[in-house]
């Protein structure tokens, strides 16, 4: 049995104030194992964007612990936090917030250079991450010169550079067609289960269902159901 990489137990939030006071997360407990790929579904305002963003590091829970990498997050100040989602977490979003000015390179090194790599070294690592997406031939390109499909692969490189054992992705196929999409998950699906990482992807798109080796289903707060699926590989 493989130890979890990330934890969460009894976790609510309440976000908003006065009288916009909502409970977007009632109790939540999840956990996520390395060579996996786990779908988080459900309907719109149920909490997924929420929960992602606290096991992520990015928003602190108002009731319940985080644990990442069997450190947990308790008390922990905002520089902690942010060191720990750096070392740990890499995230990939709907709308691939790639920095227009930037070539893909640039774009993925950019991820390395808080953690103060030097220029030649990270720009090597950079395209290693890019060759691992299927973009060896696209380093120079700025995104306007990319399909949504290969920026999002350049979002991808980008949230693995720096080999975070927690991959964590909301709606990342939404903005693009089946085939992209497809092609998409079948790169976090690799992600998953040959580098034992841990991937978490938010979706409301059944299509994805077949991608997934677990399946969490989240309403109005709360997890409700859990399924094994698809292509578990032991
Ligand atoms: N900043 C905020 N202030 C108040 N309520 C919010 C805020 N962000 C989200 N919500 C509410 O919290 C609930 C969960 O939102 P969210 O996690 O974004 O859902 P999902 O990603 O499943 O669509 C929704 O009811 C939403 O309207
Ligand atoms: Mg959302």
């Amino acid at each position: 049995m493989t130890a979890s990489l990330i934890e969460a137990k009894g976790v609510a939030k309440v976000l908003g104030s006065g009288a916009g006071k909502v409970a977007a997360l009632k109790g939540v407990t999840l956990s996520l194992d390395g060579g996996e790929l786990t779908l988080l579904m459900g309907p719109s305002g149920s909490g997924k964007t929420t929960l992602l963003s606290i096991l992520g590091c990015m928003l602190t829970p108002t009731e319940g612990t985080i644990r990442i990498c069997g450190r947990s997050t308790a008390g922990a100040e905002p520089e902690d936090l942010a060191l720990l989602r750096r070392q740990h977490v890499g995230f990939v979003f709907q709308s691939f917030h790639l920095f227009p000015t930037l070539s893909a390179t640039d774009n993925v090194r950019l991820a390395l250079d808080v953690r103060g790599e030097r220029f030649r070294k990270a720009k090597v690592r950079a395209r290693e991450a890019l060759a691992k997406v299927g973009l060896a031939h696209k380093t120079k390109a700025f995104p306007r010169q990319l399909s949504g499909g290969e920026q999002q692969r350049v979002a991808i490189a980008r949230a693995i550079v720096g080999n975070p054992s927690i991959i964590l992705a909301d709606e990342p196929t939404a903005a693009l067609d089946g085939e992209n999409g497809r092609a998409i998950m079948e790169i976090l699906g690799g992600i998953a289960r040959e580098q034992r990482r841990a991937v978490l992807i938010v979706t409301h798109d059944p299509r994805l269902l077949p991608f997934a080796d677990r399946i969490v289903h989240i309403e109005d707060g709360r997890i409700v159901r859990e399924e094994r699926y698809g292509v578990k590989q032991s």
